[in-house]
């Protein structure tokens, strides 16, 4: 049975396409990208390449022709309103196509009761379920990189980590983690019509990121709250649900451990 993999040739994707690569035969993927030269690796290893534009649903036609297993990428568009169109072209041609099984990267622990109008995953999701089409809905917790842009470096260097006033808690997961569970979820059995919250079972908070910056960094590192600290992080935090908590990444799917808050930032400041 063939695995399609939207958005193949990106952060999320190329990792998906590894872990894939591993599980099985590699005349069993295909990948859907916009742009072909970018997908030459994949190429080489035996991967099948076909070109889909979200942007273009007749490219999308012939792309999903004869694909079973479709795993939809979310659009990276910054504009929302582009991406619902996009989202909705993706699932009407595939439907069309007769695509077995639709599976789609939203966002953990999405809000309850009313669908607020600009959701972007909630609404694909609603869109998928209207389709008819069996379905697995991969909530992607906040990737892990959002910690590169709360000034870690200038923690260590300062012995400060000044954040913006607020009960943060964080539950955040690295690609290569949402990579695997995923794979797992592409080349296993019974995940049709299920919902996965792909999160760690565990958060964290700002106190706890400056003591391990300061147990790695060997300097004392205090944490303080700063109301005149301005990025757009924080607004951007503070629509989501970052605090919930998940074993379905753990348990369910990748049989080990989420990688850490700790392993995440030696990683992080080996590649500074
Ligand atoms: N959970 C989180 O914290 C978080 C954070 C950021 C984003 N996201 C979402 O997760 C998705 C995957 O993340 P990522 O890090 O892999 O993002 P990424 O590296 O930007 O990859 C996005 C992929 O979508 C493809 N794409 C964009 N527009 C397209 C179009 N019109 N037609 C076909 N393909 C298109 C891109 O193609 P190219 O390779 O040609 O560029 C790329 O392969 C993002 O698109 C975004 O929706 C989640």
């Amino acid at each position: 049975m063939s695995i399609m993999v939207t958005g193949a040739t990106g952060q999320l994707g190329s990792l998906i396409m590894e872990n894939l690569l591993q599980l099985v035969p590699s005349s069993q993927i295909i990948a859907c990208v916009r742009d072909l030269e970018k997908a030459k690796d994949l190429l080489e290893k035996g991967v099948e390449i076909r070109f889909g534009d979200y942007d273009q649903p007749d490219s999308l036609v012939e792309a999903f022709s004869g694909v079973a297993n479709l795993l939809f990428i979310s659009s990276s568009h910054p504009d929302d309103n582009v991406r619902l169109i996009q989202h909705s072209e993706v699932v009407n041609v595939a439907l069309k196509a007769g695509v077995k099984h639709l599976l789609y990267t939203g966002f953990a622990f999405p809000p309850k009761g009313q669908i607020p109008a600009n959701h972007v995953h909630l609404l694909t999701e609603q869109m998928i379920l209207k389709s008819g089409i069996d379905y697995t809905f991969l909530r992607n917790a906040l990737y892990m990189d959002f910690i590169n842009v709360l000034g870690l470096k200038e923690a260590i260097q300062n012995g400060e980590l000044i954040t913006y006033p607020g009960n943060w808690l964080f539950n955040s997961v690295t690609r290569k983690d949402l990579a695997l569970a995923t794979a797992v979820v592409l080349t296993t059995t019974g995940h049709h019509n299920q919902i996965y919250e792909l999160a760690a079972p565990r958060s964290w908070d700002f106190d706890e990121l400056a003591e391990i910056l300061s147990e790695l960094s060997g300097t004392r590192i205090v944490h303080r709250q700063d109301s005149n600290i301005q990025h757009w992080i924080y607004s951007f935090l503070a629509k989501l649900d970052t605090a919930s908590t998940s074993n379905d990444m753990e348990e369910r799917l990748m049989g080990r451990p989420v990688t850490t808050l700790k392993e995440s930032i030696v990683t992080f400041l080996q590649n500074e």
